[in-house]
């Protein structure tokens, strides 16, 4: 099962009444953010560590500051910083971690597979940041919590998600909840960014007006150069010219339409700053709501009854429900 009890690793098989569990506690611990002092006692004693061998500004900001409004401390390590750069494995790295009991690990790296790698192997609850071009789950719960403030649904919704699907873990993530929801997906982009099985998870579109025509959703995605082992396109200029979500481009989209966006933006490569910084853009709420839903992620894995104490009632509990203890 990709989601067990204890680790939040990825969303392929998660059931719609799951996700709906963590998106509505996330939209409950939202009022906390707001408040004059930001901290609530409900992690108290408890110690979240981040690992990450990969660049990052929002997820790991947003892990920290979750876990510090739940009163749990936060310890984080780069890899740049780390034994890593002195030739230590990422298991030997996390087992040193580990060994001082973290109620948490939160773990960001370039190789697809390495939170489940680590959930197997050690004695600690895994969140995976995003594991190369694999998933990224808290993103697309994020994404979730902002779809369904904006639109005011999740289900049976027409979703576009643009641009560089191969490359992209966001993509896979929002693929496997949105489908849950039983969401319409068009797939759009040029035929090198668009894999093989994208047949098989949504509709695949080539031209970009026609991909956002009619969408509830725009879910945009970032030229992944740090994974291109070759030129996936002629050049930035020409992908710019044919898929740079720009005012125009939106001209036969629905006035309704919500644009969402993970960051880091590639001004103008992706996404024009007329998109980005106007009214269909929803990317700062994004970023928002990634604290809520980070918190809730926190909570439900890290506040959970030991297993030893689990009863068969319990274990028949969703998944979830079963972590808040
Ligand atoms: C995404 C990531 O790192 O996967 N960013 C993020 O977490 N906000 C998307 C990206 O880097 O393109």
């Amino acid at each position: 099962m990709a989601f067990a009890s204890r680790h939040l690793l990825g969303l392929e098989g998660i059931s719609a009444e799951e996700l709906l569990y963590v998106v509505d506690t996330a939209e409950s611990f939202k009022e906390i953010s707001e408040r004059d002092i930001k901290k609530v006692p409900a992690l108290r004693g408890k110690t979240v560590v981040s690992l990450f061998y990969e660049a990052s500004t929002r997820t790991r900001m947003s892990f920290e500051i979750a876990a510090k409004r739940l009163s749990a401390d936060f310890v984080s390590l780069s890899a740049s910083v780390s034994s890593a750069s002195k030739g230590e494995t990422l298991l030997d790295t996390a087992r040193n971690i580990a060994a001082m009991r973290p109620d948490c690990l939160v773990v960001r790296h370039g190789a697809a597979g390495a939170a489940f790698f680590l959930a197997e192997r050690l004695d600690c609850p895994i969140v995976n940041a995003g594991d190369g071009s694999h998933e990224h789950p808290t993103q697309a719960l994020l994404d979730l919590l902002t779809i369904r403030e904006h639109v005011g649904r999740l289900s049976n919704l027409k979703v576009a998600i643009i641009g560089d699907v191969l490359h992209s873990r966001v993509a896979r993530s929002n693929l496997h909840a949105l489908r849950t929801f039983g969401a319409e997906v068009r797939l759009v982009g040029p035929p090198t960014f668009l894999p093989p099985e994208a047949r098989n998870w949504g509709h695949v579109c080539y031209n970009l007006a026609e991909g956002v025509r009619d969408v509830d959703v725009i879910i945009m995605l970032r030229i992944q150069r740090e994974r291109q082992g070759l030129n996936f396109f002629p050049s930035v200029e020409e992908y710019a010219r044919l898929f740079c979500l720009n005012r125009a481009a939106l001209a036969g989209a629905s006035p309704k339409v919500v644009v969402l966006h993970p960051g880091p933006i590639n001004r103008g490569i992706e996404i024009a700053s007329d998109v980005a910084d106007g009214p269909y853009s929803v990317v700062m709420h994004q970023v928002t709501n990634g604290v809520a839903v980070r918190m809730a992620i926190l909570f439900l894995l890290v506040n959970r009854a030991p297993i030893a104490a689990e009863t068969e009632e319990a274990a028949d509990m969703p998944r979830l429900r079963r972590s808040a203890g």
